[in-house]
């Protein structure tokens, strides 16, 4: 496995080995890699002759300085996962490397923008277009692979791709989750014990949510369902709870059977925001 931190020797290095049939995945992370992430890698390593893996974290789509400066940078034991999922390239680059000048360029997704993730992180989902858009460029993969886990992201990048017509293939992967049920997450070890334990409940409560809509629940009772569960457990902090269209993310107030349909939530554990979601 080789490792890279300058765009322009990544380049020259890619296009030395790409050829007309040689397909090229890429797997864009912020590294503090776990198994979610090692499950995209290894997908790619099936799906193509080249992985390249990129570890960056993005300070453009950080909306909270803390969270910033807080995110776990683990290189060293990412480099060692990666080696033993088969990942062929990595491309760590420092943030002068990736913005030689800082980006003026602001991406707007629309609708995306006004709900759940893009409601509540203002200007973190451009800072994710920029970066991704970027990543392409300088990679120039074939397939490019994302995690259900951060389902409006998903949103995002499809229409990222549509719009800037760039010729890559998505491709999107369930999440990933630990044996009691809580969605794997580089956050998720900033969790003190004491939360670790009660961490569950978020997907517990999409679970039971999932059940009631399947049973023909209204989701004003849903929700209803939502907001007690939280009150009986005042150590998390609810953000957001909602149904939503699992593609375009427009939220849904009569759940149709013949669209696929997303439970989303976000809440604060401690100084930790989680989120989630379970499609059906
Ligand atoms: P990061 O949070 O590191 O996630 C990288 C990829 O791993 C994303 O596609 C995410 O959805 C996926 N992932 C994370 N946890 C997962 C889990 N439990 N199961 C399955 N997939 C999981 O998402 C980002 O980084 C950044 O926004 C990025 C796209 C790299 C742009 O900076």
């Amino acid at each position: 496995m080789l490792t890279f931190t300058s765009p322009s020797t990544l380049r020259s290095h890619l296009q030395a080995i790409q050829n007309s049939t040689t397909s090229l995945g890429l797997v864009p992370t912020m590294g503090a890699l776990h198994e979610g992430h090692i499950e995209l890698v290894k997908r790619a390593v099936r799906e193509n002759p080249i992985t390249v893996v990129s570890i960056f974290v993005n300070p453009i789509q950080f909306n909270n300085q803390d969270d910033l400066t807080g995110y776990p940078r683990t290189l060293g034991e990412d480099c060692a996962l990666l080696e033993s999922a088969g990942c062929d390239l990595v491309f760590a680059p420092s943030v002068d490397e990736m913005y030689e000048h800082s980006p003026s360029l602001r991406l707007d997704f629309g609708n995306l923008e006004h709900v759940m993730e893009g409601a509540f992180r203002p200007g973190h989902f451009s800072g994710v277009g920029v970066v991704v858009a970027r990543l392409f460029n300088m990679v120039q993969p074939d397939k490019a692979y994302f995690g259900q886990k951060d389902l409006q992201q998903v949103a995002v990048i499809r229409r990222l791709i549509q719009d800037l017509a760039f010729p890559v293939e998505l491709t999107v992967c369930p999440t990933v989750r630990e044996a009691d049920g809580l969605a794997m997450s580089s956050r998720n070890r900033r969790l003190s014990l004491e939360h670790r334990a009660m961490a569950p409940f978020i997907h517990q409560t999409l679970t039971e949510a999932q059940r009631q809509l399947a049973s023909g629940g209204s989701v004003g009772l849903i929700k209803q369902f939502v907001r007690n569960e939280f009150a009986l457990h005042p150590e998390f902090l609810l953000e957001y709870f909602e149904i939503a269209n699992a593609r375009n993310l427009g939220l849904m107030e009569n759940p149709q059977p013949e669209n696929e349909t997303a439970l989303c939530m976000a809440a604060h554990l401690g100084c930790v925001r989680l989120i989630d979601n379970v499609i059906f």
